[in-house]
């Protein structure tokens, strides 16, 4: 394998080809709140909390029964609703399946595609492939989770994130890349948001981003890099949020635990809304 310095892309080049995103924050509520009035609650609380935030595109991704509800309860968008997976199959005899337009029908504009809990779960690449492709088909935004389970000092992660990527876009066009979204979730950093564990640091996402970014330019061009979002998950919280979007120049988060609580969601979300504020101004 190449040292890891002639894999990565130039970073005065890249940095210079970029304009900054709109900052996404998705909020994946996992198999969470137990109940739909707990989900309308939690829902509520959000959309109260981050009524002023403007310079942030806002998803919330619930459980399936609960996505209609949700998305009355954001009649004017400004809270997109998500999905957390769906089926690529577009209709028929599939006990259990979801599909993009049963989705499409109750309001989702994202679908969360390649998770690493549905990937530890049995789902191929290129399963994740057929859904993206399905997805973008559909009009939706694909946001596409990729990364690493465990870290060694070969790079070898490096290795994993870019066969994931290459066949997750094989056959995408470069047409949909507005519609594509990548998330790189260090596997072993999830769920660590209590403070117990190892996370990733604002380094490790931002040698990713431009690792990814490097991939995407050369599977689509450069001009790829001005159109598909970055974003960082694995135990994002109020305290480490701040760093990932400055220093490790990332285009947003994807938060699991933490999306759980209004109070600490919103601050995840103010703290890039100030950041986008202070980039633009
Ligand atoms: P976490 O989950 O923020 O609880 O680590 C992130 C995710 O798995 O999407």
């Amino acid at each position: 394998m190449l040292p890891l310095c002639d894999r990565m892309p130039r970073m005065s080049k890249v940095k210079k080809a970029v304009a900054r995103h709109k900052p996404l924050v998705v909020a994946n509520w996992k198999m969470n709140p137990a109940t739909l009035d707990g989900a309308k609650k939690l829902f509520i609380d959000i959309r109260k909390e981050a009524r002023n935030v403007t310079d942030v595109d806002v998803v919330i991704a619930p459980p399936f029964p609960y996505l209609a509800d949700m998305n009355k309860l954001s009649p004017s968008g400004r809270i997109s609703i998500g999905a957390q997976d769906s089926s690529p199959i577009l209709k028929g005899a599939h006990t259990g399946e979801v599909s993009l337009s049963m989705l499409r029908s109750v309001g989702v504009s994202y679908v969360i595609v390649g998770h690493s809990e549905i990937r530890a779960a049995g789902e191929k690449d290129e399963e994740v492939n057929k859904k993206i492709t399905a997805v973008l088909k559909n009009g939706m935004t694909a946001i596409v989770c990729v990364g690493e389970t465990k870290r060694d000092t070969h790079g070898h992660y490096f290795t994993t994130v870019e066969r994931q990527l290459r066949v997750a876009l094989k056959d995408i066009s470069s047409t949909k890349l507005k519609q594509l979204v990548i998330t790189y979730e260090p596997v072993w950093a999830i769920s660590k948001g209590d403070g117990r564990g190892q996370t990733a640091t604002h380094e490790d996402a931002y040698e990713m981003k431009l690792f990814i970014q490097k991939i995407l330019a050369d599977r689509f061009g450069r001009s790829a890099i001005s159109k598909v979002r970055i974003l960082y998950g694995g135990s994002v919280n109020e305290g480490n949020a701040q760093e990932f979007i400055n220093e490790g120049e990332m285009d947003g988060y994807l938060v699991g635990g933490m999306s759980l609580r209004s109070k600490e969601f919103t601050a995840i979300v103010k703290i890039a809304h100030n950041h986008a504020k202070k980039v633009t101004s």
